[in-house]
């Protein structure tokens, strides 16, 4: 059993051993000719969880936000999206590399959602200087945006604005649950008017791999069709789906505890000196914290830092590891593998941290 406390991210959880299990005893089939039984079963199951027609397993949320908005946009058409939004910083550009889809960053609020004049105003007119305006995409919970989880009233009144403007709405939901969780509502509750979600079994949901893509029947047939295309047609990958029906049945209870571990995390470093926290604002299991700017850096903190250029900085301390990730900004994130005694360990090292 390793020692080390990772908190860099939750996509670094291991499976259960009952997802090992699961994994090694899966019924398997050619997935391009839909017939894993194992993958057919979590498709169905994903999308009855979501309250839409039909579910598509992918490798990654990556792809499933990249498939989804190529079904949803054509070349040179225009996407809104939030200015921290992942698919905008962190997915290598794919939406224009492989789409030709032209990109709209509109500012992110720190609760992460997008001003809804903002987004009125930034749809196209119809005019031959124009690309038109296709789609919105939005994150919940936001990454970048401390973790925020975006209610159903905000989606649904954001969705009214896309289809009154013939556009559709995607969310990239890579933790969903995590926001359904932090808002004691129905998962379903958070897409009931959106055209597709993205959701990733691999982060809060602690499997190895796998995200699912969730939309009407046309919408995945689409959807199937650009997977394909994209190299993500996985054939007997009812291993990955094996984990991933353990995911939905067993982790979502999970959760709860990452959300607690934040908060307690949170509370014991809004009591360490020199070091900042707004713990009034940890919605789910992601945090960021500060060391106040007058304060220096304890030596081994310093060296791991030294060259200001290169955010976000992989931090080891006592073999705890986690991010800075811009100047005197700290990201910790809990998820499935971190114990009662990963916490008090951290804390217990996050009080040394300062001169
Ligand atoms: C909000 C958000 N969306 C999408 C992704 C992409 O998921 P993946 O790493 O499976 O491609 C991530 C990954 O961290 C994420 O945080």
């Amino acid at each position: 059993m390793s020692n080390i406390v990772d908190l860099r991210s939750d996509t670094v959880t291991l499976p259960s051993n009952e997802m090992r299990d699961a994994i090694a005893n899966a019924k398997l089939g050619d997935d391009v000719f839909c017939e894993d039984p194992t993958i057919n079963d979590l498709e169905a199951k994903a999308a009855k969880i979501m309250g839409k027609e039909s579910g598509l397993l992918v490798p990654s949320g990556t792809m499933g936000n990249l498939v989804s908005i190529l079904v949803h946009c054509q070349r040179g058409t225009e996407i809104i999206l939030g200015d921290k939004a992942h698919t905008f910083i962190y997915e290598s550009g794919g939406i224009s590399a492989f789409g030709g889809i032209h990109s709209r960053q509109l500012h992110n609020q720190p609760d992460g959602t997008i001003n809804a004049r903002d987004i009125k105003s930034a749809i196209r007119m119809d005019n031959v200087h124009f690309p038109k305006t296709s789609a919105i995409t939005l994150e919940n919970t936001h990454n970048l945006c401390n973790g925020s989880p975006l209610s159903p009233e905000y989606i649904g009144h954001v969705a009214q604005i896309a289809h009154n403007n013939d556009m559709k709405l995607h969310i990239d939901g890579a933790r969903i649950f995590n926001a359904a969780v932090a808002l004691n509502v129905n998962v379903k509750n958070l897409v009931t008017n959106v055209d597709s979600v993205t959701f990733c079994l691999s982060k809060g949901l602690a499997s190895p791999v796998g995200s699912i893509v969730c939309g009407n029947e046309e919408f995945i047939y689409h959807a199937r069709r650009i997977r394909k295309a994209l190299g993500g047609g996985m054939r007997q990958a009812g291993i990955i789906a094996a984990a991933g029906i353990i995911s939905l049945d067993k982790m979502v209870d999970q959760i709860q505890e990452d959300h607690k571990n934040a908060k307690r995390l949170a509370e014991g470093i809004s009591n360490i000196e020199g070091l900042s926290i707004d713990k009034g604002n940890i919605k789910s299991n992601i945090l960021y914290f500060n060391i106040d700017k007058d304060r220096g850096r304890n030596e081994d903190l310093a060296q791991q830092t030294k060259d200001l250029a290169l955010y976000p900085f992989e931090i080891v301390l006592d073999n705890i590891h986690f991010f800075e990730t811009r100047p005197n900004t700290f990201r910790l994130v809990t998820h499935y593998g971190i114990s009662d005694d990963d916490i008090e360990k951290t804390l217990m090292m996050l009080k040394d941290i300062c001169k």
